[in-house]
């Protein structure tokens, strides 16, 4: 699938790069750190060198398709990093050990009118990094400091990508079979979330995703909702 492989010891963000024009299709654009990283939501996320961070450029497709994208990338993620350490999900698409932070994803799209032109999936992964601020300390983790050793980036960059291909492929062939699979790396499953939801603050058990990538969860009355 990626014939295009772009290497930078340093770049703003992999996102912003692989937004431009020049690069074709199934491109990776891979940077050692960044100084504006992008996190989800207008937060940024912390890129020094030692982890993963890495973009694909992507055709586009359904919008409709785009969750669903999230749920098997991350899905992907979480399956090679479980070769390492016992990491999980959290919906839509972080990857967590112990409630810490230890990747995620940022999807952005280019769009002409209303029609989808082109669709960037940026990964970021802790791989190395032992330290981290102040601010953040708190929240994020890494595999190193999981299990205690350091790892060559390449190596779990080429197992999340053979895992994101397969998955990718069935996603376009509307074959979405990791839907058990990804309950069973979520950490929620089958326990209390709390949500916000029509303004009000809930709490409801996670049941589940649906195959458009939605994460099903019942209320106290056994009312199941679509969030
Ligand atoms: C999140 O907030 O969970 C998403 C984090 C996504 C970070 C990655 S690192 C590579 C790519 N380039 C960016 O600027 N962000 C994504």
């Amino acid at each position: 699938l990626f014939k295009h492989c772009f290497i930078f010891n340093e770049l703003d963000s992999t996102n912003n790069e692989a937004m431009k024009s020049t690069y074709p299709h199934y491109s990776l654009i891979i940077a050692e750190k960044q100084y504006a990283g992008k996190g989800r939501s207008g937060r940024k996320w912390v890129s020094d060198e030692g982890n993963l961070y890495f973009s694909i450029v992507l055709p586009p497709m359904p919008v409709e398709q785009l969750l669903p994208l999230n749920i098997s990338t991350g899905y992907a993620i979480c399956d090679a990093l479980r070769n390492y350490a016992d990491v999980s999900l959290k919906w839509p698409n972080d990857i967590v050990f112990n409630n810490k932070k230890l990747g995620g994803i940022l999807i952005e799209t280019k769009f002409s009118g209303n029609i989808l032109e082109k669709i960037v999936l940026g990964i970021g992964i802790n791989v190395n990094q032992l330290d981290f601020s102040h601010d953040i300390k708190e929240i994020a983790t890494s595999l190193a400091i999981i299990t205690e050793r350091q790892y060559r980036t390449e190596e779990i960059l080429w197992q999340i990508l053979n895992n994101f291909e397969k998955n990718y492929t069935d996603l376009l062939k509307k074959r979405i079979d990791i839907i058990e699979k990804w309950c069973k790396y979520s950490m929620n499953f089958g326990k209390m979330i709390k949500i916000h939801l029509d303004g009000e603050k809930m709490e409801l058990i996670e049941k589940g995703i649906t195959d458009k990538g939605e994460l099903i969860a019942v209320d106290h009355f056994g009312n199941e909702r679509k969030i």
